[in-house]
């Protein structure tokens, strides 16, 4: 195991400006979204609008084992967790979509993500993308220095499975900084007061993905894909932020 780097306040201005164009490009989507776009259009309107930015999209070319990610974007449409990759897929009403994106600023990097409805979605399902939400937040409140790792992990278990929701195990959160994935893993499960302290200059990609049925996921054979295995929807929201001696500070939000 590689140890948690802290950053540097000049390593922490980088990955915000990484993390502002995380946040604009998300920001932008957000809007897009409605029943007749295609998930392919979102990838390409992504990619120009980083790189105008003068970030580089994070995700495409990064290699997961023997695979090579090609998009900007990963999209995943209802019962896909995450990791779903745009196509001709096009999106109709009642839908729910998430959207993540990484950006790369001067070798920093930003990771963030958000689920939409398309168009009207069922109370059950806006009540899913609420409380995933509102999870991710209770987990970044537990961002302070001097607790720990599974208090973030902690917090967001307790919030979806209070809702009577599931939380994803198979996929988790992750340090973040000069590489995309770094130490330490932030699971969205588990008892307080565990693993490592956290520690002002951390910096963490916190991401709970939550099912509105059973936790277990399985991937599709495109390689990428990860549904759930009883089909129910799925949603998932993530922030980038850094843990300071103020408490937790947000970097991928406008
Ligand atoms: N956003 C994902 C994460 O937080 C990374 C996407 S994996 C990639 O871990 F291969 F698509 F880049
Ligand atoms: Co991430």
């Amino acid at each position: 195991m590689t140890e948690i780097e802290l950053k540097s306040p000049e390593e922490i201005e980088k990955m915000s400006r990484a993390s502002r164009i995380v946040a604009e490009v998300l920001e932008a989507l957000r809007h897009q979204i409605k029943p007749g776009v295609a998930t392919e259009e979102l990838d390409r309107f992504a990619e120009k609008f980083i790189l105008e930015r003068g970030g580089k999209p994070a995700f495409k070319g990064y290699r997961v084992r023997d695979k090579i990610y090609q998009h900007t974007l990963c999209v995943s449409v209802n019962e896909e967790v995450v990791h779903g990759i745009p196509s001709h897929r096009v999106l109709k009403e009642g839908d729910i979509v998430g959207l993540d994106v990484g950006v790369v600023v001067d070798g920093y990097y930003g990771d963030a993500a958000i689920t939409v409805p398309v168009g009207a979605v069922s109370d059950e399902t806006r009540r899913l993308l609420q409380v995933t939400e509102e999870a991710l937040h209770r987990g970044i409140a537990q961002a302070v220095a001097g607790k720990r790792i599974s208090d973030i992990s902690h917090a967001v278990q307790r919030h979806a499975e209070g809702a009577n929701f599931s939380v994803v195990t198979e996929f988790v959160g992750h340090g973040i900084g000069r590489r995309l994935h770094e130490e330490p893993q932030v699971p969205n499960y588990g008892e307080p007061g565990k693993g490592p302290r956290l520690r002002p200059g951390m910096t963490l990609a916190i991401e709970p993905m939550v099912n509105m049925g059973r936790p277990e996921t399985r991937l599709l054979a495109d390689g990428w894909t990860a549904v759930t295995r009883d089909g129910s929807l799925s949603a998932h929201f993530e922030h980038t932020i850094v843990v300071t001696d103020a408490g937790p500070r947000i970097l991928t939000k406008l």
